[in-house]
């Protein structure tokens, strides 16, 4: 089968595991509406992420933090109609899972509910339980570690993380501990290209990179990112704004969208997306 082509069997996690058990890559991006679902369901996107990012690139905000459950819950409803055939991946915003595990069940529901088949929430060490406490309840579960936007303040700014020996291991020790837990995926955010690929080699559960370099078994952008047109903070001036390494615009070579997805989702499949200069 092309691997760009539209999976019209309907959405299936395990079918994406065995993918990339089998060294297929796998192709996930941002998504917040209908439009854009249905596009990326056509250009053969594996994963449509509902992120918490869209505090930033819908909403305007410098961070994740203010976005709500009510938030999340209307764009996973919008992605949802959109592309009835794809897998979708929804986040769990600030506040809505740290608490207790019984919490975090319920508002999980409430994503599951709105059309997310796995939900993500940053983070390791206790979080470990959060994630069997879900899994063990049916809920696929997404877990992200290395950059969390959620802890900004408290990482002191969008900084690369495991670049010291301790923190290095102590990211591996979470993955492990959350592939041990029955998560179906880990996402690694602004990880050194190394740490990322002993990371991927050593769990069972396939890892997503977005600044983790080309070895993860598969890559997320955010889609204003691909396409070159998110610019910063409302207010500020774009001129001043420095796109991530990890970011690349693949609408500078077409002039097209459904093209640019396309072209991304082929580049992560055949690897030449992430390159060296995309990572750390
Ligand atoms: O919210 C989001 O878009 C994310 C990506 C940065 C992976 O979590």
């Amino acid at each position: 089968m092309n691997s760009t082509a539209p999976n019209l069997t309907g959405p299936n996690l395990t079918e994406l595991q065995k993918k990339a058990a089998s060294g297929e890559k796998i192709a996930m991006l941002t998504c917040y509406d209908s439009t854009f679902a249905k596009l990326m369901e056509l250009a053969g996107v594996d994963i449509l992420l509902v992120g918490d990012s869209l505090g930033m690139v819908l909403q305007g905000a410098e961070n994740t933090l203010n976005v709500s459950m009510h938030h999340m819950t209307y764009h996973t409803k919008s992605v949802s109609a959109g592309a009835p055939n794809t897998v979708i991946m929804a986040d769990m915003p600030l506040g809505s899972y740290e608490h207790d595990n019984e919490a975090a069940f319920k508002n999980a529901v409430w994503l599951i509910k709105s059309g997310a088949h796995m939900v993500k929430f940053e983070g390791g060490g206790s979080k470990v339980e959060t994630a069997r406490y879900l899994v063990e309840r049916g809920i696929p579960v997404c877990a992200h570690l290395g950059f969390t936007p959620q802890s900004v303040n408290q990482l002191g700014g969008y900084r690369i993380q495991g670049k010291t020996e301790a923190s290095a291991e102590q990211i591996l020790n979470d993955a492990k501990a959350m592939s041990d837990a029955g998560v179906s995926f880990v996402l690694l955010e602004m990880v050194p290209a190394a740490l990322a690929k002993k990371i991927t080699e050593s769990i069972v559960a396939p890892t997503i990179g977005i600044g983790a370099g080309v070895d993860c078994s598969g890559q997320v952008l955010v889609i204003q990112d691909l396409l070159g047109i998110y610019t910063g903070v409302s207010g500020k001036d774009p001129s001043e704004f420095k796109s991530p390494r990890f970011v690349k615009n693949f609408l500078q070579d077409t002039n097209s969208i459904q093209q640019a997805i396309t072209n991304y989702v082929r580049a992560v499949k055949d690897k030449s997306f992430p390159a060296q200069e995309h990572s750390y």
